[in-house]
């Protein structure tokens, strides 16, 4: 079996439509969230244009524990106190961060990233995670971006 997701899109709306609709297809009756998280990073990831890492942290007991992931190998543990990581998990709102040289605490696995999105991802009222994407652009990630990406963490919030 193949997956070809080459999603090509004109403006951004339709690209997170067809972003999200791609990977409601891709976890479709899958429960193994190991699975489901890497096969969401591969989708992202090739599809995102300025993108040079996306991936999850699971809260292991408390701690950000790196998950699967594209781009360079990360920072493996994380306090809810460190990284932008840490303070999507801990405030529990989606961390949009337009110069991560500029926000304290910013931990940098990547050099080339220049900005950075991070949700949290919850259910039940329980922190399960993040999921992080970096940029080499500054400021890559706008207020579309965030609206796109939160069905997509939505979705992720199903199926971990
Ligand atoms: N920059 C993140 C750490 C993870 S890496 O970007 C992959 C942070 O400050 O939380």
């Amino acid at each position: 079996m193949t997956y070809d997701f080459k999603i090509a899109a004109a403006d951004k709306p339709t690209l997170y439509r067809d972003l999200a609709s791609a990977l409601e297809g891709l976890v479709a009756g899958e429960s193994d969230a190991i699975a489901n998280m890497a096969n969401a990073t591969g989708l992202i990831f090739e599809t995102l244009p300025d993108v040079n890492w996306v991936g999850f942290y699971r809260n292991i007991g408390g701690e950000l524990v790196l998950g699967p992931f594209q781009g360079r190998p990360a920072c493996i543990r994380m306090t809810f106190d460190q990284g932008v990581c840490g303070a999507a998990a801990k405030t529990r709102q989606v961390q949009r961060v337009e110069d991560v040289h500029a926000f304290a605490g910013h931990i940098a696995c990547d050099s080339a990233s220049n900005s950075e999105i991070v949700f949290p991802l919850i259910r039940d009222g329980e922190v399960l995670g993040v999921l992080d994407i970096d940029s080499p652009k500054h400021a890559r990630f706008d207020k579309e971006d965030e609206e796109g990406l939160r069905k997509v963490a939505e979705i992720m919030e199903r199926v971990l």
